[in-house]
C-alpha cells in the first residue's frame, strides 16, 4: 500500500488538490511550477520552523527552476498580528527578484503561519497565490484547508482577515516528528472533532492507532490527515463562507472558546479548550436525549486516551455564559451552540440559556 494520498477540495475555478505524503515537501517546487506562470516564490515562516525546513522547501523550489527566498517571523500567537503583516510586506517587497503578480507564496509552519502567510497573500498587490504548507498537525487537519487566513485584534482573536483559497497543499507528515507531543495532541482534538460530528469510522480509526499516531507513524499519519481532511473539504465545499453547515465545525468550540478567553489563551491550548468544549456540548445533547451516553462516554474515552483534558475545575458558569454571549457567532444575543446528537448527525441549536452552560460545564467538574 502506498501512503501517499491526493485529496480534492472541490470549489469550482478554485479547486485545489491537498497532497499528503512522507517527504512530500520534495515535491513543493514541481507543484508551484504546476499552478503555471509563476516565475518565483516566497517562502514565509516562523522562527522554529524556518530553521528546520526552509532550506529543504528552497530546495525543492529552486530545482524546479523557480527563484526562492525565505521571509521569517517570530513564532507564536502573540506576533499573529498586523504588525507582523506590515512587516512581512516590507520584507517582501524587499526581495530580490522582486516579487510581481505571479510570485506565489508559500505558508510553510502551523496555524499561526498559514493565517499570516495567507492574509500577506491575499493583500500583497492585490493578491498572490499562496500553497499551504501545514508542518503542525492542526494545520494539517483543520487550518491549511478552507481558506480562512487572518490576525488577532487587540479585542479578540481571527477578528481581521480574508477568505483567500490556496492553489494548492502540501502536507510532508515527516515534518510532523519533530512537533512537541502537546502539540500534537492540540491537533487532534480538532480530528476527534470532525469524527464526531461527519465519520465514526475516523473515531474507530484513532481508537484502533492511538500509539502510531503519538508515535508520529508516517503510514498512520498519512491515513489520519487524509481522512480529516476530506471532512474538511466536503463540509468547506458544501459551504465555503460559512452561511450553513461549515458552523458544524464549531462543534465544542462555543464553550471551548468561551474557557480560552476566561482561563487566558496562555494558559491553555486551543485543542484543551475544544476538547473541554465538546465534554459540556455533549452533556448538553445527552440531557436534550439527543445523544445516548454511550457516545458521550466513547468520545470521553478517545479523548483521555490522546492526553487532552476533559475536566477542569474552577469555572465560573455566570463568566462564561457572558463570554458566549459576545461570541462572534453569537447572532442577536442567543447563544448558538453545535450538538451532536447520534455520531455524525449535527444540528445548530440557537436556544442555549445560561441554565443549560451552567449544565453542561458540570461535566467538566465532575470526578
Ligand atoms: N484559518 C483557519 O481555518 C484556522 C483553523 C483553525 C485554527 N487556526 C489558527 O491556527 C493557529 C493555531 O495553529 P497551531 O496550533 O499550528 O499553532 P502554531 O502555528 O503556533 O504552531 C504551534 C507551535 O509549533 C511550532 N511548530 C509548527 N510546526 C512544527 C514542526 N513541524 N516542528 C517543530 N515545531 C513546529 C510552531 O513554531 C509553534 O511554536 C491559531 O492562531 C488559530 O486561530 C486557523
Ligand atoms: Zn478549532
Amino acid at each position: 500500500m502506498t501512503m501517499e494520498r491526493t485529496v480534492r477540495v472541490e470549489l469550482g475555478p478554485q479547486s485545489y488538490d491537498v497532497h499528503i505524503a512522507p517527504g512530500a515537501l520534495a515535491e513543493l517546487g514541481a507543484t508551484v511550477a504546476a499552478l503555471g506562470s509563476a516565475t518565483g516564490a516566497v517562502v514565509i515562516t516562523d522562527s522554529n520552523v524556518g530553521p528546520l525546513y526552509g532550506a529543504r522547501a528552497v530546495e525543492s523550489l529552486r530545482a524546479a527552476s523557480l527563484a526562492a527566498s525565505v521571509i521569517e517571523f517570530p513564532a507564536g500567537e502573540v506576533n499573529k498580528t498586523l504588525a507582523t503583516v506590515d512587516s512581512l510586506l516590507d520584507d517582501l517587497l524587499a526581495v530580490a527578484p522582486p516579487i510581481d503578480r505571479n510570485t506565489v507564496i508559500v505558508a510553510l509552519g502551523g496555524g499561526v503561519v498559514g493565517d499570516v502567510a495567507g492574509l500577506v497573500a491575499a493583500i500583497a498587490l492585490r493578491g498572490l497565490r499562496v500553497v499551504q504548507c501545514p508542518t503542525s498537525l492542526l494545520a494539517c487537519v483543520d487550518s491549511s484547508v478552507g481558506g480562512k487566513t487572518g490576525v488577532d485584534h487587540a479585542t479578540g482573536k481571527n477578528l481581521i482577515g480574508a477568505f483567500h483559497q490556496p492553489g494548492a497543499v502540501v502536507v510532508d507528515v515527516e515534518t510532523l516528528t519533530t512537533l512537541p507531543r502537546e502539540e500534537l495532541c492540540n491537533g487532534l482534538a480538532e480530528s476527534v472533532k470532525h469524527g464526531a460530528i461527519r465519520d465514526a469510522a475516523l473515531l474507530d480509526f484513532i481508537e484502533a492507532h492511538v500509539a502510531d499516531i503519538l508515535d508520529c507513524d508516517a503510514e498512520s499519519m498519512c491515513e489520519l490527515i487524509g481522512r480529516n481532511v476530506a471532512i474538511k473539504a466536503a463540509v468547506v465545499a458544501d459551504d465555503e463562507k460559512e452561511t450553513g453547515n461549515r458552523a458544524h465545525l464549531n462543534f465544542g468550540h462555543t464553550i471551548g472558546h468561551a474557557i480560552e478567553v476566561c482561563v487566558g489563551y496562555d494558559a491553555i491550548r486551543h485543542g484543551e479548550a475544544v476538547s473541554l468544549g465538546m465534554i459540556a456540548a455533549n452533556r448538553l445533547a445527552v440531557s436534550r436525549g439527543l445523544m445516548a451516553s454511550a457516545d458521550a462516554n466513547r468520545i470521553e474515552r478517545v479523548l483521555v486516551s490522546l492526553s487532552l483534558p476533559v475536566r477542569r475545575g474552577g469555572l465560573d458558569a455566570d463568566e462564561i455564559w457572558a463570554i458566549c454571549q459576545h461570541d462572534k457567532k453569537a447572532r442577536g444575543g442567543k447563544v448558538r451552540m453545535v450538538l451532536v446528537g447520534a455520531l455524525e448527525t449535527v444540528a445548530i441549536h440557537d436556544d442555549i440559556t445560561a441554565a443549560d452552560v451552567a449544565m453542561a460545564l458540570g461535566a467538566l467538574g465532575e470526578e
